[in-house]
C-alpha cells in the first residue's frame, strides 16, 4: 500500500488530467492529510452573521479538524478563535451557539477570555509571579485566525497564512452569492428555521462532485421525481401547480435540458450550473415579492435579479449554495467514508412568507434525511464507496469532454453535462493538499 504522509508526489499522482484514484475516497490516511492541509490550506465557510447578530453571540464549529468559535466582539466584528482554553486545553464553550456576555469563562479553573480572545483573568494570580507564564502562548489568551471574510454575511475562514487572499480564491464565482442576497427587497439574508443534519456513510467529495454532476438525475431520481412526474402527466394546462410537484418533475427533464443549461468553472473549484436556466427556472411568480422587488431595485434590475436562477454553486470546498431557492448545504468530513451535510433555510428580509415556505418545503423534499430525492443521492455515494474496493480497476473516470486546454484554468462556460467541475475540483484539491506537505 502506498504510504502518502511527508509523500507529496505520491499524492499528486492521485489526481491525473482526465481521472482519479480510489483512494482520493476510501484511504483513511488521505483523510488525515486533507484535515490537517488542505481544509487548513482553503477558505471554509464557518457560518453566517445572522447567526451571531448581538456582541457576546457566538456559534461553534470545527473546520480542518481544529474546535472553532465564531464570535460577535464587543466593537461589532466578528472574531475566530480556537475552541481551546489557553491554560490546559479544555474547550471553552460547548453548545452550538448562544450568547457569552461579555467574555467566556472555561469550565474547568475559570480562567476568562474577551470576545476578542485576550486573557481577561486568572483566579489567584499571584501564583504566577516569578514564573514565565507571561512569555509562552498561554498568557497570550485564544488563539485567533487571522484569515476570516465575511461576504454578505457569509463568513469564511482560512486556519493556515499560505495561498491565495479572499478575493483571489473565490474571484467572479462570488456573484452567486451576491445573487442570492440580491433576491432580497432589503438586501440582505438571515438564516431561518433549523438546520437539517443528515449522515452519509460516504466520502465528503463524492457529495460536491454531484452537486454538478447533471448525468445523474434522471437516472438516479426516476423512482422519486419520476414518480411525481407519472402523478401529474395528463392535468390540464390550468390547473394550479402543487409547490412539491413544482419542486420535483423538473429533475426528470431530459439529457438536453441539463447539457443546454450550462456549467462555469472557476481557478479554485469553484463552479456552477445553471448559466442559462435551471430546474428552478419555472417557479410560479409571487406577485407580492414582485412587487416589494420592483419598489426597491425598479423594473429592469428586478428582472437580471430574478432570471438568474443558478442551479447549484459550489465554493470549493465545504459550502454548496441555491441561491434561486435560498438554500445552502455545508459538508462537514467526519472520516474517509463518512460526512455530516448541513442544510440550512434562508429569510429574504423584506420579502413575504411564501418564499421562506418554499424555501423550507424545498428542503424538507429534497435536503432532508426525511426527503425521497436526498436519499437516492445517497444510495448512489454509498454505491461506490463500496464498488471502489473492488479490485481490477483502481481510477474513477472523470473523461466527459475532456479537453487539454481547461488546464490552463480560469473562467470557462461549458455545457452542463461536462465532467469539466469534477477535473476542476481535483486540480485545487491536489494543490492545496501539497502545499504545506
Ligand atoms: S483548562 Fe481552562 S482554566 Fe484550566
Ligand atoms: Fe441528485
Amino acid at each position: 500500500m502506498t504510504s502518502y504522509r511527508g509523500n507529496p508526489d505520491a499524492v499528486r499522482a492521485l489526481v491525473q488530467d482526465d481521472r482519479v484514484h480510489r483512494d482520493l475516497y476510501i484511504n483513511q490516511e488521505v483523510f488525515e492529510l486533507e484535515q490537517e492541509h488542505f481544509f487548513a490550506n482553503t477558505w471554509n465557510y464557518a457560518g453566517h452573521e445572522s447567526q451571531i447578530p448581538k456582541s457576546g453571540d457566538y456559534i461553534t464549529n470545527e473546520i480542518a479538524g481544529r474546535p472553532l468559535i465564531i464570535t460577535r466582539h464587543t466593537d461589532g466584528s466578528v472574531r475566530v478563535m480556537m475552541n481551546r482554553c489557553a491554560h490546559k486545553g479544555s474547550r471553552l464553550v460547548s453548545s452550538p451557539c448562544g450568547n457569552t456576555g461579555k467574555f467566556f469563562r472555561c469550565p474547568y479553573h475559570a480562567w476568562t477570555f474577551k470576545t476578542d480572545g485576550s486573557l481577561l483573568s486568572i483566579p489567584l494570580k499571584n501564583g504566577y509571579e516569578g514564573t514565565q507564564l507571561h512569555e509562552c502562548e498561554s498568557a497570550k489568551g485564544l488563539v485567533t485566525v487571522k484569515n476570516v471574510r465575511s461576504h454578505r454575511g457569509f463568513i469564511f475562514v482560512k486556519i493556515n497564512d499560505v495561498g491565495p487572499s479572499f478575493e483571489e480564491y473565490f474571484g467572479d464565482s462570488l456573484s452567486s452569492i451576491d445573487n442570492m442576497a440580491d433576491r432580497s427587497p432589503e438586501g440582505e439574508l438571515e438564516i431561518a428555521g433549523g438546520c437539517l443534519r443528515f449522515i452519509h456513510q460516504c466520502n465528503w467529495k463524492m457529495f460536491v462532485e454531484n452537486l454538478n454532476d447533471t448525468m445523474h438525475p434522471m437516472v438516479a431520481h426516476e423512482s422519486s421525481a419520476g414518480t411525481a412526474k407519472t402523478m401529474w402527466a395528463g392535468k390540464p394546462a390550468d390547473e394550479p401547480k402543487p409547490m412539491a410537484i413544482e419542486q420535483f418533475v423538473p429533475f426528470m427533464s431530459d439529457y438536453k435540458f441539463f447539457e443546454d443549461m450550462g456549467v462555469r468553472t472557476y481557478d479554485n473549484g469553484h463552479s456552477f450550473t445553471g448559466v442559462h436556466f435551471s430546474i428552478h427556472s419555472k417557479y410560479k411568480a409571487i406577485p407580492e415579492y414582485d412587487n416589494a422587488m420592483k419598489a426597491r431595485y425598479g423594473e429592469e434590475r428586478t428582472a437580471e435579479i430574478l432570471s438568474m436562477a443558478r442551479h447549484n454553486t459550489v465554493y470549493y470546498p465545504n459550502l454548496t449554495i441555491k441561491g434561486a431557492i435560498q438554500s445552502i448545504r455545508v459538508v462537514k468530513p467526519i472520516a474517509a467514508d463518512k460526512c455530516l451535510v448541513e442544510s440550512w433555510t434562508f429569510r429574504l428580509k423584506g420579502a413575504p412568507p411564501e418564499l421562506l415556505q418554499r424555501t423550507a418545503m424545498y428542503n424538507r423534499l429534497i435536503n432532508s434525511p426525511f426527503s425521497v430525492v436526498g436519499h437516492d443521492d445517497l444510495q448512489a455515494y454509498r454505491g461506490i464507496q463500496a464498488g471502489l474496493h473492488a479490485s481490477g480497476n483502481e481510477w474513477v473516470s472523470l473523461h466527459r469532454n475532456y479537453d487539454p486546454a481547461e488546464k490552463q484554468g480560469g473562467e470557462i462556460t461549458t455545457v452542463g453535462t461536462n465532467e469539466l467541475p469534477m477535473r476542476n475540483q481535483y486540480r485545487s484539491w491536489a494543490r492545496y493538499m501539497t502545499e504545506t506537505m
